[in-house]
């Protein structure tokens, strides 16, 4: 058990939450190969379970500047959103650097109150060519959340796999595929550490646009 305690601190936060954000994943990335994925935890409103969440992939940031993922059509996190598009976002950073010390941390970052909204469709074909082959085949030949027949899926896929690769022809951008971006309402900071009682840095969206920033207790 831990004999001594301090309070972890975060220092010189930016006035904007995104470079916030972007310099925490600069500090994560450090050292782990490139094209890694990130993950982060999406939270949606379902009309049966209240409330359903699920690892997503962080795909980046919109061109302004929104964190923003890729789903199909028929899944339920999408036809959440497209229901009612209040969501929460949390990241779950473990091991990162501090500036400060060299010491590892671990964060988490989440975005609070966000709205989603629908990726417009003419960024949808840059985004689908960067896809590997196991998500476009996915795209194609994969129902979501029903009861499968592992078997008849393998046939499935194999069959599709094996069609593409005798035709050579590249695999179709499916009319399912879709992706969502979030404004989120506050963006919440927190870092802690052994032996270190979590600081929390907020930034709240004021009606002029503008962010307000402080610390909070954890
Ligand atoms: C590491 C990881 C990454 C995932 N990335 C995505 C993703 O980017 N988009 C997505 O729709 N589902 C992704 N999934 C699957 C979801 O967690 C979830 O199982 C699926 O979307 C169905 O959830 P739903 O019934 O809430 O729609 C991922 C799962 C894991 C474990």
């Amino acid at each position: 058990m831990a004999q001594t305690s301090s309070l972890a601190k975060i220092i010189d936060p930016p006035i904007d939450p995104v470079q916030m954000f972007k310099h925490l994943l600069e500090t994560v990335d450090q050292g782990k190969p490139e094209g890694s994925f990130k993950e982060m935890n999406l939270a949606t409103i379902d009309d049966e379970f209240g409330v359903l969440n699920r690892t997503v992939v962080y795909r980046g940031l919109s061109s302004d500047n929104y964190v923003f993922y890729i789903t199909h059509r028929y899944t339920r996190n999408c036809k959440n959103l497209q229901a009612n598009p209040k969501a929460s976002i949390t990241f779950y950073l473990p091991l990162v650097k501090d500036d400060a010390d060299g010491k590892d941390t671990t964060w988490q970052v989440r975005l609070i109150g966000a709205t989603a909204v629908e990726l417009p469709e003419s960024e949808m074909d840059a985004l689908w060519d960067k896809e590997d082959l196991p998500a476009k085949i996915r795209g194609h030949v994969f129902p979501c959340g029903e009861p499968v027949d592992y078997d008849q899926l393998k046939l499935k896929h194999d069959t599709f796999l094996r069609e593409h690769l005798t035709s050579g022809k590249p695999i179709e951008r499916p009319a399912s595929y879709t992706g969502w971006k979030f404004q989120p309402q506050r963006w919440d900071f927190l870092k802690v550490g052994q032996g270190l009682i979590a600081d929390r840095f907020q930034y709240r969206l004021q009606s002029n646009g503008k962010w307000e920033s402080m610390h909070v207790s954890t």
